[in-house]
């Protein structure tokens, strides 16, 4: 039986950021609004940076304190949405700004819940025995997507990249990963690519924007992170008191208090860091987990359930003992 677990973790934010007053500027909205409506104080932008400059960071500060060797670095996965072409995928970009050697590397997207997905794959590619060290990004520069006139969304949103490399373990750390998608609702959360064009007319396409039915999202955020915590803990025969903490994806504070107020634990152990950041996609999750394992939350030996979802509708969630 091959185990995997996580060897070392790491993430990068852009220096600028907006604060809520700065937004309250751009467009008809206010901080008291934002704080109390998402839990959101700021978020980090993007403005000379691409999303291989910020998953390049997190990655080296992730293969840092793996200690593993860029020569044992055979998997790379990198989870966006903002990709800076439509190829090659940040996962080439990666590889050659690392200087690894061939490896396989792919990006994948699956919105917000991308790096759950990219964990569960390269957990199980490891498990079989093909690989052996994984290098799981989440880079996002979500603001290039905003439409800064539009204040549903605009306030919500941040750049940031979270890393992290697993591989082969002597116990059951990363024990199980879970995730899903319902493509019914594929229009609550959307950005269009480009138009068809006619090759006779041919019209220029113009870059869309994110578009959200905020009610929507948060009806199906709230019913589907308590239901991925409770099946990670039945698959697992354990209990909701043997968790020390739950990483779930940054989104809105008021989704995380509802979930925490539905499985009945305790809101200090739901680790918070939306209002430095805001919601910043793919990048939320690893960048989350970063965070609680260099400010001590999360210690070698602690139970934790990491979830997340996003547009798609996608989900995912991991049961890890650290
Ligand atoms: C977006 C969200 C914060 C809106 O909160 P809400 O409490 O549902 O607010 P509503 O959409 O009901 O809007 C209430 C009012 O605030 C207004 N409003 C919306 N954004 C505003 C802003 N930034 N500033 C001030 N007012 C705003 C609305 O126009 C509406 O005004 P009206 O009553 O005059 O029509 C919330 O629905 C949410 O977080 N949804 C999930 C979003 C998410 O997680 N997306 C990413 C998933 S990966």
């Amino acid at each position: 039986m091959i185990y995997t677990k996580i060897k070392g973790t790491g993430s990068y934010v852009p220096k600028r950021f907006l604060t809520n007053d700065d937004l309250a500027q751009i467009v008809d909205t206010n901080d008291e609004w934002i704080r109390t409506r998402t839990g959101i104080e700021k978020r980090h932008i993007v403005t000379d940076e691409y999303t291989i400059d910020l998953a390049e960071q997190a990655a080296l500060e992730a293969l840092e304190s793996s200690h593993v060797a860029k020569e044992d670095i055979d998997l790379v996965i990198v989870a966006t949405v903002t990709p800076d072409h439509y190829f090659p995928g940040i996962a080439q970009l990666l590889q050659k700004r690392l200087g690894l050697k061939t490896v396989t590397a792919f990006d994948i997207n699956a919105a917000c819940s991308g790096f759950l997905y990219a964990l569960q794959i390269a957990d199980k590619m490891i498990k079989s025995g093909a690989f052996h060290n994984a290098l799981i990004v989440g880079a996002e520069t979500l603001t290039r997507l905003t439409d800064w006139s539009d204040r549903n969304t605009c306030v919500l949103f941040g750049d940031a990249a979270g890393a992290m490399v697993i591989g082969t373990s002597d116990y059951d750390s990363i024990r199980t990963v879970i995730t899903g998608s319902d493509g019914d609702d594929n229009s609550y959360l959307i950005c269009d690519n480009v138009d068809l064009k006619d090759p006779y007319t041919n019209e220029k396409s113009t870059q869309d924007h994110i578009h959200m039915n905020g009610r929507e999202v948060f009806k199906f955020a709230t019913r589907i992170m308590p239901q991925m915590v409770r099946d990670l803990l039945e698959m697992n025969k354990m209990s909701i008191d043997d968790l020390d903490y739950i990483v779930a994806h940054q989104a809105n504070l008021r989704i995380i208090d509802k979930a925490a107020r539905d499985l009945n634990f305790s809101m200090d152990k739901m680790y918070v860091n939306i209002n430095e950041y805001g919601n910043t996609s793919a990048a939320s999750v690893p960048l989350a987990i970063d965070e609680a394992i260099r400010k001590g939350h999360l210690k070698r030996g602690d139970q934790f359930v990491t979830v997340a979802f996003g547009g798609g509708f996608t989900w995912g969630g991991a049961l890890i003992t650290y």
